[in-house]
């Protein structure tokens, strides 16, 4: 079992580059089945999750190698197009396959995803789309099987832009008859990428970044060479590690236009931002000020991926702030353990209602899930005192190394192992 173990209250200072985006390269990776021969993907970053999908991917008979920031990908000799269930349970992603392989096989064998607890997290969308597309789904158990001898373009309205959903139905469209368009689909820039990518393989898609996507379908696709955008939540969480434990730090290889609605709450907050290309400079002396009201939602608002981590600054901050979370039904298991650390925070339905406090102080909290666990690090770098984070294999899916990150920042935290978890040990 391992755990972080942090020793807190020093200002995070230094230059750190920004790696290639999770949330981008794991649907690129699922659409390399659409092609046959080797596709070279660059800026791939080493992730729990990149682990997983390629070894689903492998699974598959897909030739798949990951060395240094490349990934070489070859679905030549694909075999099958069933994933097993233990395979799907291990993230939430793995969904992203069953567009790709319905479009190359006719047929698709899944089930019902796992990934982070943080809410229903259900994939009605995903397959009404299909369905729409001229698919057969049938769900029996966590069972479910897709047909389609060819999927047909059809028009496709989402009642509500998910992200995971849109891929989906994007990979699915490239090849099908006819043109598919769907609207109310997220804009996401990971959108974006993932558009670039499939119409280097050959793919006619247009629209990535507004709410409708017309996608023209192709006969086939080929390979092709990519490189990953860079990962706006990584850079977001160092910008508010930056900001909580009063700091000074500057990021290379960002694009700062995707983290629009970061800058401006953190502006809001008394940090001063520098921007200069893709370059983020962030200088936080003082103490963070509240700001009253930040409501997660679809790109580009404030991105709920970034709400745990901003929720440690504002704990810290001079007066009152609220927190409105409406993409994840229960996303705020973090505030459980920032308490513990001395955090004041009220939770009503969707609501956290947080009053600043000084200081926090160290102790042994639980990372629940992924940017939780992001969170109980930087008020671990920020507390005074010990802070022991446990459970960080949810850190680890979406973090390369993040206390090598931290530690060239002059943080002071590393990995150890323990036998068993610290806080049942201190409370038997
Ligand atoms: C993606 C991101 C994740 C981020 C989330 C929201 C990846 C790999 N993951 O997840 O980091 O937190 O977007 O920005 O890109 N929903 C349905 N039915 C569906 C699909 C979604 O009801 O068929 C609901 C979900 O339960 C959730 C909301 O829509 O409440 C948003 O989900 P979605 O945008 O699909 O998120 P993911 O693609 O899973």
């Amino acid at each position: 079992m391992e755990k972080f173990v942090i020793e807190g209250g020093r200002p995070l200072s230094g230059t750190v580059p920004i790696v290639g985006a999770k949330n981008a390269a794991l649907p690129i990776l699922a659409a390399t089945v659409l092609a046959q021969g080797p596709i070279l993907i660059d800026n791939m970053p080493h992730l729990l999750d990149i682990q997983v999908m390629l070894d689903i991917l492998r699974s598959l008979g897909v030739q798949a190698s990951h060395t240094g920031t490349k990934a070489l990908i070859d679905a030549s000799n694909m075999h099958t197009a069933e994933i097993t269930e233990e395979r799907m349970k291990k993230m939430r992603s793995s969904i992203f396959l069953m567009g790709p392989l319905l479009a190359r096989f006719g047929e698709a064998t899944v089930y019902q995803p796992g990934g982070c607890a943080i809410g229903e997290r259900r994939i009605d969308l995903h397959l009404n789309g299909l369905r729409a597309m001229g698919a057969v789904v049938s769900e029996s158990g966590n069972k479910i099987e897709c047909r389609a001898h060819k999927l047909r373009g059809a028009q496709i309205n989402l009642d509500f832009p998910s992200v995971g959903a849109t891929e989906n139905l994007m990979m699915a469209a490239v090849t099908a008859d006819g043109i598919t368009t769907i609207t109310n689909a997220a804009r996401e820039p990971e959108i974006t990428d993932l558009q670039i990518f499939l119409n280097r393989m050959g793919a006619k898609i247009m629209g990535a970044g507004t709410q409708t996507l017309t996608i023209e379908g192709v006969k086939r696709l080929q390979p092709c060479e990519h490189r990953i955008i860079p990962d706006r939540i990584v850079a977001g969480t160092l910008m508010i590690a930056a900001a909580a434990t009063r700091g000074h730090i500057t990021l290379e290889g960002v694009v700062p236009g995707n983290l629009t609605s970061l800058v401006y709450v953190l502006r809001r907050a008394g940090v001063q931002i520098g921007i200069e290309r893709d370059i983020i400079n962030i200088v936080a002396y003082n103490r963070p000020r509240a700001v009253e009201r930040i409501v997660t939602s679809p790109y580009p608002s404030f991105p709920t991926d970034l709400q745990a981590q901003l929720m440690v600054l504002l704990s810290l901050a001079d007066g009152g702030s609220i927190i409105k979370e409406t993409v994840f039904e229960e996303r705020f298991k973090h505030v459980r353990e920032l308490s513990l650390m001395g955090a004041d925070i009220r939770v009503d339905h969707n609501c956290a209602k947080i009053r600043g406090v000084p200081r926090l102080y160290g102790a042994t909290v639980e990372a629940t899930d992924l940017r939780a666990g992001a969170a109980l690090v930087i008020a671990g770098l920020a507390a005074v005192g010990r802070t022991i984070v446990q459970q960080i294999h949810h850190i680890d899916r979406g973090y390369e190394s993040i206390e090598t990150l931290f530690t060239r920042l002059g943080g002071h935290m590393e990995r150890t192992i323990s036998i068993k978890q610290d806080r049942l040990a201190s409370s038997m």
